[in-house]
C-alpha cells in the first residue's frame, strides 16, 4: 500500500486488556454490532451510549441529503431551491416516494389517485365531531389518523403473517388514502373548532386549492382562493415534505419496525412532530412574538434567553449550523404573501429579532441561525390560520416524507425482519 492509500476500516485498542480490534467501516461509520465484540473482564460487550441520538445513524437512506454546515438540502438529489421554484407539492411527494420525478402520465395517474381518496368515511366525521370545541388540532389530527387503522384493518398484513413490499398495489392504496384524506381531516378538525359544517372535498380543484376550499368555503358561489396564496402554501408544503432522520421520521421508522399498520406509524409521526422543539416550533414562535409584542421588549427577551430562562423559538437546529436553506425561501415568500394580504405587523418584530440575534455573540458562538419555523408562523397568521393550526400545516406535507421512509424501510435488506 502506498503512503497515501487508506483503508475503509478502523482499529480500536482496548486499554483494559491491550487487545486490538479492526472493523470494516460502513459508509464511514462503525457498526454498533461490531462494538459488541469488545468485551470487559466479565464478558460484557461494549455498547455506544447516546441518550439523545446525538451521533447515531440507524439506517442508510437515499430520500434526502443535508449538509448542515453548508446549508444544503436535497430531495432525491434535487436541491430544495430548484424544487420550490419549479415543482409543486404533489410532484415532490411522488419524487420522495418513488425516487425520481414523474413523467406527465405518472403525475396525472398519481394526482387522480389522491383526488379519488379525498372523501373520508362518515364514521370518521363522527369521531372528529366528538372532540371538545377547543381541542388542539394536532391532537385531533393524530387521533383521527390512528382511528383510520380501525376502518382499514387490511392495512396490517403483518398481523396475517404476510410481508409488506414496496410498490405493492396494496401499499400504494394506503399511501393514496393518507395523502388524499389528510387535507380533508385537517380541514374538518379546523371547521369543528369554529363550529362550521364540513365542506365535502371538490375533486375539480388542485391539492392546495381543495384544502383551502374545505377550510374556508361559506356558501359563496364565487368562492376562489387567491393564486399567490395557493402557490405560497404549495411552496411551504414542498419545504416541509422531508428532512432526513429527525425525531418524527425516526419515530415512524421505529414504529414500522414493529410491523404495525401505516396509519398507526403516521399517527406516531404526527405526535412526535407536535413537540415545540420540532414541528410545534412554528406555533411557539408566534406565541413568542405575541408575547414580546414590541421592538423595545426584544432586549429583555434576549437577555432571558442568554440566561437560559427562555428559548428563542425558530432558532437553532440539530443539523444546520448555518442558515437553514428553507428559512431563506420562506423569508422571501413572506413578501409575496404580504403584497396580497397586507403586511402582518409581527413580521417587523421578527426581522428585528433576527437582526439582533444574528449579531449577538451568544448566538454567533453557538451557530444558532433562523430555522424553517421562524418565518412560517407570520405567513400563516397573515393567511388567517389560527396559531394552533400551524403544526398541522407541517404534518400534512411531512406525511409524504414519512411514507417515503416507510417504503424505504421495508426494502432495506439491512433491517432485522
Ligand atoms: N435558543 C436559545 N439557546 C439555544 C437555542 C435556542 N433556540 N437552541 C440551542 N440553544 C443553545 C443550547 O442551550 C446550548 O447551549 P449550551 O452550549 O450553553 O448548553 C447550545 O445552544 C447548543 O444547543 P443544543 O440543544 O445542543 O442544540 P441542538 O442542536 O441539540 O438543538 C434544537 C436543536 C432545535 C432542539 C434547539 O436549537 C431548539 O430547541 N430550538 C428552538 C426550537 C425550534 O425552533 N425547533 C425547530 C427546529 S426546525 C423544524 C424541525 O425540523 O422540526
Amino acid at each position: 500500500m502506498s503512503k497515501n492509500e487508506t483503508k475503509d476500516e478502523i482499529t480500536i485498542t482496548d486499554h483494559r486488556n491491550g487487545k486490538t480490534f479492526t472493523f470494516k467501516l460502513s459508509n464511514g461509520n462503525v457498526k454498533a454490532s461490531d462494538l459488541e465484540k469488545i468485551k470487559d473482564s466479565q464478558g460484557n460487550p461494549l455498547r455506544s451510549y447516546d441518550p439523545a441520538y446525538m451521533n447515531t445513524v440507524n439506517c442508510t437512506s437515499s430520500i434526502s441529503y443535508i449538509d448542515g454546515d453548508k446549508g444544503i438540502l436535497e430531495y432525491r438529489g434535487i436541491p430544495i431551491e430548484t424544487l420550490s421554484a419549479k415543482s409543486n407539492f404533489v410532484e415532490t411527494a411522488y419524487l420522495l416516494l418513488y425516487g425520481s420525478l414523474p413523467s406527465k402520465n405518472q403525475l396525472s395517474y398519481f394526482n387522480n389517485k389522491l383526488v379519488n381518496h379525498t372523501y373520508i368515511h362518515t364514521d370518521l366525521e363522527k369521531i372528529i365531531k366528538n372532540f371538545r370545541y377547543d381541542a388542539h388540532p394536532m391532537g385531533m389530527l393524530g387521533a383521527t389518523i390512528s382511528a383510520l387503522s380501525t376502518l382499514h384493518p387490511e392495512a396490517n398484513p403483518s398481523l396475517r403473517g404476510e410481508k409488506i413490499y414496496k410498490n405493492s398495489p396494496f401499499l400504494n392504496k394506503q399511501i393514496y388514502r393518507l395523502l388524499g384524506t389528510l387535507p380533508t381531516i385537517s380541514a374538518y378538525c379546523y371547521r369543528h373548532r369554529i363550529g362550521k359544517p364540513f365542506n365535502q372535498p371538490r375533486n375539480d380543484l388542485g391539492y392546495i386549492e381543495n384544502f383551502l376550499y374545505m377550510l374556508d368555503y361559506l356558501n359563496d358561489s364565487k368562492f376562489s382562493s387567491h393564486p399567490v396564496l395557493v402557490k405560497a402554501l404549495d411552496i411551504l408544503f414542498m419545504l416541509h415534505a422531508e428532512h432526513e432522520l429527525n425525531c418524527s421520521t425516526s419515530a415512524v421508522r421505529h414504529l414500522a419496525s414493529s410491523g404495525v399498520d401505516v396509519y398507526s406509524c403516521i399517527a406516531g409521526g404526527i405526535f412526535a412532530l407536535y413537540g415545540p422543539k420540532h414541528g410545534g416550533a412554528n406555533e411557539a414562535v408566534l406565541r413568542m412574538l405575541e408575547e414580546i409584542k414590541t421592538k423595545e421588549n426584544i432586549d429583555s427577551y434576549i437577555k432571558d434567553v442568554k440566561a437560559k430562562k427562555r428559548v428563542l423559538f425558530g432558532f437553532g437546529h440539530r443539523v444546520y449550523k448555518s442558515y437553514d436553506p428553507r428559512a431563506k425561501i420562506v423569508k422571501s415568500l413572506a413578501d409575496e404573501v404580504f403584497a396580497v394580504l397586507g403586511k402582518e405587523p409581527l413580521i417587523e418584530l421578527a426581522v428585528e429579532l433576527e437582526k439582533i440575534a444574528l449579531t449577538d455573540e451568544y448566538f454567533i458562538s453557538k451557530k444558532l441561525y433562523p430555522n424553517v419555523d421562524f418565518y412560517t408562523g407570520v405567513i400563516y397568521k397573515a393567511m388567517g390560520f389560527p396559531t394552533d393550526m400551524f403544526p398541522v400545516l407541517f404534518a400534512i406535507p411531512r406525511t409524504a416524507g414519512w411514507l417515503a421512509h416507510f417504503l424505504e424501510f421495508f426494502n432495506d435488506p439491512e433491517n432485522k425482519s
